[in-house]
Parts: C-alpha cells; sequence; structure tokens
C-alpha cells in the first residue's frame, strides 16, 4: 500500500507516532496525537500509548500527569530500546519506547461516548452520530486512506492519458439517469427548481461538443434512491468522456486506470479483463453482473425436457444448477430455497438429491423423480454432470425468469462476501438497448436514451426494439457492477429513432433534453464515455460490504444523518424567502 508517509515534522513534532523505530534510539522526538490508553505502574510511573493515524508508541511518564483516554497531548522524551521480554511483535513500533518524557495537554477530552477501538463493535447510529471519533479508529482511518491512494491514482492515469479536469455544475437540470432526483429551490426566481446532477452526463457531452476532447471528473452525484449497502444518496464517480473514439478505447483506458488503483492499494495488476457479451452474462450467470470467483455456472436443459410429460417443465426454458453436495440439505432449507425462487417470481424450484444408484449408477430423489422418463433422468444427469451427493435445482419459465431466479439462488448459496477473496473484474458488453416497458407500453432505455445502438441493429429500433442491442458495457467486480457507460449518439436521425421508439415525442425531448440537441445541431464528435463507482471500488478493495464504510460521513438507511440531524424543517424565514409552503404528513 502506498500510505507510505513523507517526514511530516512540523513546528509542533519531529516524527509521527508510528514512525518512531530502532533507527532512532537514543534521539530525542516530540511526538503530537490521542491517549489511547494510560497504565499506572506503581505511584510514579505511567505508560501512556500516544496513537496518530500512523499508529501507536509506547511512552514511559515519570511522575504524575493529568490524562485520560483520548486527550489530545504533545510528549517529548528519549527513543530507548525496550527492556529484554518487553518486546511487543504485534506492534509496529514494539521494539522501543520513549523514555524521559514531558508531557504537554493540547487539548483534555471528555470520555468518548463511542470506544476508538476496532475491537470493539459499535452501534452503527452511534458510530454515524459521532462519526468524528469513529474515524479515529484505525479501520476507518486505513480505509479513508486508501480511497485517497485510489482518487490518486486515477487521477495520474487520466492524466497519463491526456484527460483533461473539468469541474460541472452541481445546480443543473434533470439527468437521464432514471432515479428520483434531489431539488433545490431557486430564491432568485421563486417556484423554480434546480436539480442536483444524477452524474455529469450532460455536461460531458457538452464538453464534447465544446472540444475539451477527453474530460474527466472525481464527480459528486447525487440519486434519491434508498441506500443500501452500495448505494448512498451522494456517491462518488470517476466520470469520464472522449471524442472520437469506440467502444474499445474506452474498455481500454478504464481497465488502466483500474489496474494502477489496484496496483496501488495491493501492489499487484490484474490481469487483462475478461469480456463477456450482456447475453452470455444471463445464460450462464443469471444476471448482468457476474461474479466470478465462483463456478456454478446455470446449465441449460431445455433441449433434455422438450416435449416433456412434466407439467412442471413444460416451459420455454428449463434451467439448472448444481450444488455440490448439497444432498444433505434439509426439506427445511429446500423449503425455504423454494419460496425464495418462488418470490423471485417462478412458478416453483424443483429439486433432485443426487445418491447412488443401484448397479453403481446414479438415482434422483425428488417428489418429481417418478415422473421424469428415463431419457429425461438420464439427459439431466449427464447434462448436469451431478454426482452422488448434489443437489440439481431446475427453474421452468420464460428464458430471462429462469436465468435471473437461478442466477440469484447461485449467489445465495454459492457466494461470498463482496469483499473478500481475489479481485476479478469482468466487461460485460452488447447490453440491450432496451429493458422492458413502461406502463403505456413503451421501452424503457437500459442506459440511457443518448445511448448508440449497435452498428447492426440500427434497424431493429424500427420494428423489433426489445431486441436491439446497445453500445453499452458495464465493468463489474465481485458482483457488483463497478461501472458503466456507452458510446453516444452524435447523429440526430440515429437520436430521432431512439426518441420514437421509448415513446418521447419531439417536443417532450426539446423541453427535457433541448439543450443538449441544439448543440448537437453545431457540430458533435463521436464520443463515448464511462463512469465508474468510486465508492464501490474503495468498499471493494477495502473488503467492506458496505460503502458507509468508505464514506467518511455517509447517510444511514434511511436518509438521515445522525451526526448534523439533516434532514431537518427550515425556519419559516428561509421558507418563506425560497417562497416554499410546506405540508408535513400527520404521523
Ligand atoms: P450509472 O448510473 O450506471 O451510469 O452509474 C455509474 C456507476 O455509479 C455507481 N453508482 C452508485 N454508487 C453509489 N450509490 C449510488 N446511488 C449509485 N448509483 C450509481 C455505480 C454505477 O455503476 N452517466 C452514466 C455513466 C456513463 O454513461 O458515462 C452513469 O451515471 O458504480
Amino acid at each position: 500500500m502506498s500510505t507510505e508517509d513523507a517526514d511530516r515534522a512540523t513546528s509542533m513534532r519531529t516524527s509521527l507516532c508510528g514512525r518512531v523505530g530502532t533507527d532512532d534510539v537514543e534521539e530525542r522526538v516530540r511526538l503530537c496525537g490521542w491517549v489511547a490508553r494510560r497504565r499506572e505502574h506503581g505511584e510514579h510511573l505511567a505508560f501512556i500509548d500516544l496513537r496518530d493515524h500512523t499508529g501507536l508508541v509506547q511512552c514511559v511518564v515519570d511522575g504524575a500527569v493529568d490524562v485520560r483516554s483520548e486527550y489530545v497531548i504533545s510528549v517529548e522524551g528519549v527513543v530507548k530500546r525496550r527492556p529484554e521480554g518487553t518486546v511487543n511483535d504485534k506492534l509496529a513500533t514494539g521494539e522501543i519506547e520513549i523514555h524521559d518524557c514531558t508531557v504537554e495537554v493540547l487539548a483534555a477530552a471528555e470520555p468518548p461516548p463511542v470506544s476508538v477501538d476496532d475491537r470493539v463493535e459499535a452501534d452503527e447510529s452511534v458510530r454515524l452520530r459521532y462519526r468524528y471519533l469513529d474515524l479515529r479508529r484505525p479501520h476507518m482511518q486505513r480505509n479513508m486512506r486508501i480511497r485517497s491512494t485510489i482518487n490518486s491514482s486515477l487521477r495520474r492515469a487520466m492524466e497519463r492519458h491526456g484527460f483533461c479536469e473539468v469541474e460541472t455544475p452541481l445546480l443543473w437540470s434533470p439527468t437521464p439517469e432514471g432515479a428520483r432526483e434531489f431539488a433545490v429551490p431557486s430564491r432568485l426566481q421563486r417556484g423554480s427548481f434546480y436539480v442536483l446532477p444524477q452524474s455529469p452526463q450532460l455536461a460531458k457531452q457538452l464538453l464534447m461538443v465544446g472540444g475539451l476532447d477527453r474530460y474527466y471528473q472525481i464527480a459528486r452525484c447525487l440519486r434519491d434512491e434508498d441506500p443500501r449497502a452500495d448505494r448512498q444518496f451522494e456517491f462518488t464517480q470517476l466520470d469520464l468522456e472522449a471524442s472520437f473514439v469506440g467502444q474499445d478505447d474506452i474498455i481500454e483506458i478504464v481497465s488502466d486506470a483500474v489496474a494502477d488503483a489496484s496496483e496501488a492499494v495491493t501492489g499487484k495488476r490484474p490481469d487483462s479483463v475478461e469480456r463477456m457479451t450482456w447475453t452470455d452474462a444471463l445464460n450462464r450467470f443469471g444476471t448482468d453482473k457476474p461474479d466470478l470467483r465462483f463456478g456454478m455456472e446455470l446449465i441449460d436443459l431445455s433441449a433434455v425436457f422438450e416435449g416433456t410429460g412434466v407439467r412442471a417443465f413444460s416451459a420455454p426454458v428449463v434451467k439448472a444448477i448444481v450444488l455440490a453436495e448439497g444432498g444433505t440439505l434439509g426439506r427445511g432449507r429446500i423449503d425455504a430455497l423454494v419460496d425464495r425462487a418462488m418470490g423471485l417470481g417462478a412458478a416453483g424450484l424443483a429439486w433432485f438429491r443426487i445418491g447412488e444408484g443401484e448397479g453403481g449408477g446414479l438415482s434422483l430423489e425428488s417428489p418429481l423423480a417418478a415422473h421424469l422418463s428415463d431419457t429425461e433422468r438420464d439427459g439431466l444427469l449427464a447434462a448436469t454432470g451431478a454426482t452422488a451427493g448434489d443437489l440439481v435445482l431446475v427453474v421452468a419459465a420464460e428464458h430471462r425468469l429462469a436465468c435471473t431466479v437461478l442466477g440469484n439462488l447461485r449467489v445465495h448459496l454459492g457466494g461470498q462476501a463482496v469483499g473478500d477473496g481475489p479481485h476479478r473484474f469482468v466487461w460485460v458488453v452488447e447490453f440491450p438497448m432496451f429493458e422492458g416497458l413502461d406502463d403505456e407500453g413503451h421501452p424503457i432505455a437500459a442506459h440511457h436514451p443518448f445511448t448508440m445502438p449497435h452498428p447492426d441493429d440500427v434497424a431493429l429500433l424500427g420494428t423489433d426494439p426489445l431486441s436491439a442491442r446497445s453500445q453499452s458495457y458495464d465493468l463489474v467486480l465481485n458482483g457488483w457492477e463497478l461501472g458503466s457507460g456507452s458510446v453516444r449518439i452524435h447523429r440526430a436521425d440515429i437520436q430521432s429513432a431512439v426518441f420514437r421508439a421509448l415513446g418521447i415525442s419531439v417536443e417532450d425531448a426539446e423541453a427535457r433534453f433541448g439543450f443538449l440537441l441544439g448543440a448537437f445541431r453545431y457540430g458533435a464528435p463521436p464520443h463515448a464515455g464511462f463512469a465508474v463507482g468510486l465508492d464501490r471500488l474503495v468498499a471493494i478493495f477495502c473488503g467492506e460490504e458496505n460503502i458507509r464504510e468508505v464514506i467518511a460521513f455517509p447517510k444511514t438507511q434511511s436518509g438521515s444523518d445522525p451526526l448534523t440531524g439533516a434532514p431537518k424543517a427550515l425556519a419559516d424565514s428561509a421558507l418563506k424567502e425560497l417562497g416554499i409552503r410546506t405540508v408535513v404528513p400527520e404521523k
């Protein structure tokens, strides 16, 4: 990890607590930090563990000193080797201690309401209420520094590739990212609102029309969507856009930047990142966010059950997964899996325990086993390759449903925590242009309405839009969508065809995105871009399950900030100035 500190000598300190070592023996040092622990040794001797962001060092203090936990002090003394038998291997500074100490209290502290010790579990809301204390915990210190390391390596990569950093507005207009937006009332134009950007999408496309050629930004984005492990209202993207490039150029640049970040944190560069089409990802892993750290791929049994007499399997598609040694799962757990599959929309979940059959063959144990023909039984065993002790789970449904239900079960049964184990990146390409239909029967843009269709599928926009593929691509890491992007439409005829397919009228398009479409009339270069979710990238590299752990001041699940009390009611005078009357729902 490149968090190696340069010498941080200032007018107040000569070194950092965690950096003092045997090279400094007999040197006089002055250190500053917080009192992590104080232990008395007899009446006239105290040991103080002094902590700063680099670690702990033990100070031996003669005489009485009035310091308690979390006091901010400075200690001046001489570095000595610890006496034999007292060396602490668990501490980086465990071979030395500071003697002949003069202690100066820089700030007293009340007893902290939340422990700053990593080993003590604390309630989430208390941690966030006292986030400034929580941030003192070594693991939060580490996370914040890894975040900074990743940010600077991404910045360096962008600069190396000739990208120009531009800051885009936060007070903006609606963006087409599909989430609910935060609105900001205008004081000067009462009754009108700015919208906080869901991403700099439209601004960066305008920068391309503006001839910037290659833009990037470590950009704050705001989306009013329910917070969860991989989502916050406020988050950060490494956002980029480039002119005169295609999909492969962007994939290459982003792969290089992310490899740099990986190398900066782990010391290792990931191998070249594999690519998979969206269709393959769905067929093999039942999701567009495949976790490649484990197998358990979906197996197609449609051919085995073609024209079957088993009602449960007469569906367009029959798919299966094999849980190795899952035959030991009891009925209670299997029933819970059936409920889970049905909760996801499947009509049912068939299961087969594979046992040793007579004559060395395999047997199937399942309420459905007796209904299968011999050919179906043999076909199922051959296609799945299941062996004695395994559990085979089968879903028969329409194609997408069968895949997604099994994809969900695959991760549920075989998956591991997102931050664990190796980092497996994968590019998912050729996403469909549209995803399902809205209430009025119009297709919904899978990425956003400015995404260029696949060159072979432009004609499908008018005839069979749901089959059209796009030139959009996602980067996936350990089952999380890390980022996404696309080649943009820069031609008016294709843009009109997409708006038509989406059911967006010319007037509507003008009202919503007129400023962008207007700009395109003055010479738009072909362009493409991408945005990496920085919080997600950092969380995975920190081994965390929730992006809150890598954000200095995150919101809770219910969207509040226990530290400041936000969101809060505004004073009547402020509301009046903004021309706003609030209607508070009755409790
Ligand atoms: P998209 O909406 O897919 O694309 O967002 C890109 C990446 O941003 C991250 N992300 C989030 N992270 C935390 N909390 C959230 N609420 C949240 N929402 C999104 C994800 C996601 O992959 N303008 C396009 C990009 C482009 O086409 O260039 C965009 O924003 O990691």
